[in-house]
């Protein structure tokens, strides 16, 4: 068995910011409800014509990830790729991230887990580098949400929450025996009872896009995400702190141990439920929701890429990322950095 280790990370954002502020023009709701409620104070959206796609901007996380790495596209063996917004219902974007950053005819994966989308990634890839079928894999979370959101007040339990971005990484076979930067385990579970939960319905195979233009009830407003926000909350700080725990268990760890907990940033008040629940200090926690909100697939690569821009992670360190969302499905890696 591989040793798998994060040779480059990158991030990208839509140039255009949207304050609270700015969202009280398309509905009825207010900056200090958002601000309390989730601690989002901005998030970035696409803009028409901006050009960005969710391949797109997973193409330009990855560029800097791969730069930072110090290999080019000819070098990557794999691609795995984390949406719940693809630019097309098929094929997966992970595809066109292969041709627009020129790669070989590699394989492309797409992973279909929403917000736990990245866990659920860079486990994969860790697999094929450990069992040494791969040397570098990309790694990549992104989403494009805002252009279907409801942006009426009716879907403002939402609408304010979610932000566009990607994030990337460079997984790579670590052989030096001297070097224990490695994936050292990966923790992923699922409960498809609770899929209506937090869901967007249409189109799927059961409601096709045709049915949108075909007689579509006026008052059917499945065709935008749903979320019942209490229920997946307490769900949410429950199965957080198990996963990571879990994780920690299995390598004889503490969360005394832990340098930074990167959390998928869907609510600062989760964050902070789940950082007290576990007894950890401020500066063991990234929270980064309040400039970018929710970014499900690329909050989590997102929030690595600008904690160690900020000189938070070192080598070394152990680093623990952990997710809930849609499924419900939730996980953890537990990566010495
Ligand atoms: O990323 C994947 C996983 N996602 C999560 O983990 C998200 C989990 N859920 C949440 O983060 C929270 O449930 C929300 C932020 C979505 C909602 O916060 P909440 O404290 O659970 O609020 P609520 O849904 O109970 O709504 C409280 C009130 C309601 O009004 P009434 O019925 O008390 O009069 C809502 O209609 O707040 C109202 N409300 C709003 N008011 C202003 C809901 N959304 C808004 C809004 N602006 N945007």
């Amino acid at each position: 068995m591989y040793k798998s280790k994060i040779t480059g990370m990158g991030m990208y954002v839509p140039k255009r910011i949207v304050k609270n502020e700015e969202l009280t023009k398309y509905m009825d709701t207010n900056d200090a409800w958002i601000r309390e409620r989730t601690g989002i104070e901005e998030r970035h959206w696409v803009q028409t014509g901006d050009g960005n796609t969710t391949s797109s901007m997973g193409t330009a996380a990855a560029k800097i990830a791969l730069e930072r790495a110090g290999l080019t596209p000819k070098d990557i063996d794999m691609i795995v790729f984390a949406t719940l917004s693809p630019d097309y219902y098929f094929p997966g974007s992970g595809v066109l991230v292969q041709e627009q950053l020129g790669c070989d005819t590699i394989p492309a994966l797409d992973v279909r887990n929403q917000c736990s989308g990245f866990v659920y990634a860079l486990a994969t890839a860790d697999q094929f580098i450990k069992t040494g079928m791969y040397k570098n894999i990309l790694v990549i979370g992104s989403e494009v949400q805002s252009t279907g959101l409801d942006l009426s007040t009716r879907g403002r339990g939402i609408a304010v929450i979610f932000g566009d971005g990607a994030g990337a990484l460079v997984l790579s076979r670590n052989e030096d025996e001297n070097d224990n930067s490695n994936i050292l385990s990966s923790h992923l579970h699922s409960e498809g009872k609770y899929a209506k939960e937090l869901t967007n319905l249409v189109p799927g195979g059961i409601h096709p896009p045709k049915e949108l233009v075909e007689n579509w009830p006026e008052d059917d407003f499945t065709y935008y995400p749903y979320m019942n926000g209490n229920f997946v909350f307490k769900h949410a700080v429950t199965r957080f702190p198990e996963a990571i725990m879990e994780g920690l268990n299995a390598n004889n760890l503490t969360p005394q141990d832990i340098n930074l907990l990167i959390p998928h940033q869907a609510n600062l008040r989760i964050s902070q439920f789940v950082q007290k629940r576990l007894g950890m200090k401020d500066e063991q926690i990234m929270n980064n929701i309040q400039k970018y909100g929710n970014t499900t697939a690329a909050s989590i690569p997102i929030a690595l890429t600008e904690a160690w821009e900020q000189g938070r992670i070192k080598r070394g360190d152990l680093v623990v990322l952990a997710a809930f969302g849609s499924g419900f499905t939730w996980g953890s890696n537990i990566i010495r950095f």
